[in-house]
């Protein structure tokens, strides 16, 4: 069965075409770059990109795939959460496709094509596991009993993690998207330079909007020449600051519900010392970590396509006035 994944919810057009399950016959994604000299997505430019992009990357994704559109068995998309003016490029032109080729198409909630990058790269993962997402719009702890059954056990009360290496890289002067800045200036820098705050939020929950203050008034204090002197270090104390709380929070729920697996996926989930403190930390506790390749951590459509297959193959389907949702929960 080939399904043609559709996914428009941020700055990524991106298209895949999936065969069955797991096999990625191609993944295209068009990074959006007009936002970068804003420091942030602004929606209205976002969804022009879109409709810009739209018709050139699904054309792409059937050519690399080498399949022709008559070929697909069904279209996912995504639906929500995200930017309503972008996320109804994507699910028009999937209603428009899915009427003219006569196949059905189902609305996918972004977050669940997230927890699916991770059995993309891994398709031996075995449920009950933890996910963590954690990119530029959501910081989630998501138990997944089994495919489809999820249950959020924690999230962040303001500012998602990306959302805060973003805003704090526009205080440091970088550009967007802050997280790879932010990684690549810590790399030789001392994590203990400033000792930024670790929010104490009861339970799963996570806070990152006063540990983004706290930055803010250090620089203050301590006026601009401190970032021109002390750059790497403060990139790199910042991203501690970040890491500690994922890693804290993110173990104590895998620990608590008795998973043997945590996945983490989502745009931040490529940074690299995430990755290294997480893994090394969590074999101390007996959990194995998974992390996507980074074309599958970051918003790509590969993961939609996944996420939408079973609910194809088994009958579902979205109706033609499915609306697109700016929130959405799993
Ligand atoms: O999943 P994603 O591509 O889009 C959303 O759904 O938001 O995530 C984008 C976010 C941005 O906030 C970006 O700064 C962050 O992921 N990010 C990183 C890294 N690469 C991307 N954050 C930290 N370290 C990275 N290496
Ligand atoms: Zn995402």
């Amino acid at each position: 069965m080939l399904t043609l994944g559709i996914e428009t919810s941020c700055d990524e057009t991106a298209a895949s075409v999936l065969e069955d399950a797991t096999g990625i016959r191609s993944n295209i994604v068009s990074s959006q770059l007009v936002h970068s000299k804003f420091g942030g997505v602004v929606p209205e430019l976002a969804s022009r990109d879109h409709m810009r992009l739209i018709v050139s990357v699904v054309r792409e994704a059937v050519s690399v795939a080498s399949v022709q559109l008559p070929d697909l068995d069904g279209i996912a998309v995504t639906c929500g959460p995200g930017l309503v003016g972008s996320i109804i490029v994507g699910l028009c032109f999937a209603k428009a496709l899915s009427y003219a080729l006569d196949i059905p198409f189902v609305g996918v909630n972004h977050l669940e094509g997230h927890i699916y990058s991770a059995m993309l790269a891994d398709p031996c993962i075995q449920p009950p596991f933890l996910g963590l997402i954690v990119s530029g719009g959501h910081t989630d702890l998501v138990y997944v009993r089994r495919p489809g059954d999820y249950e959020t056990v924690g999230s962040t009360l303001d500012d998602a993690a990306g959302e805060a290496f973003d805003k704090v890289a526009k205080l440091y002067g970088l550009s967007y998207p802050g997280g790879p800045e932010i990684e690549r200036a810590s790399s030789d820098g001392q994590s203990d330079f400033a000792r930024f705050p670790r929010a104490s939020v009861d339970g799963y929950d996570f806070s990152f909007s006063g540990l983004k203050t706290a930055v803010l008034y250090y620089l203050r204090e301590k006026g601009e020449s401190v970032k021109e002197e002390h750059l790497h270090d403060l990139a790199s104390s910042f991203q501690q600051a970040v890491i500690d709380s994922l890693v804290g929070k993110a173990l104590k729920a895998a620990c608590d519900y008795g998973v043997k697996t945590l996945t983490v996926s989502g745009g931040v989930a490529s940074n690299s010392v995430l990755r290294e403190r997480m893994t090394v930390d969590a074999r101390q506790r007996d959990i194995q970590t998974l992390f996507p390749p980074i074309h599958l951590c970051t918003d790509n459509a590969a993961m939609i396509a996944a996420a939408g297959y079973p609910k194809l193959k088994s009958g579902q389907r979205s109706p033609m006035d499915l609306k697109p949702f700016a929130r959405m929960h799993l």
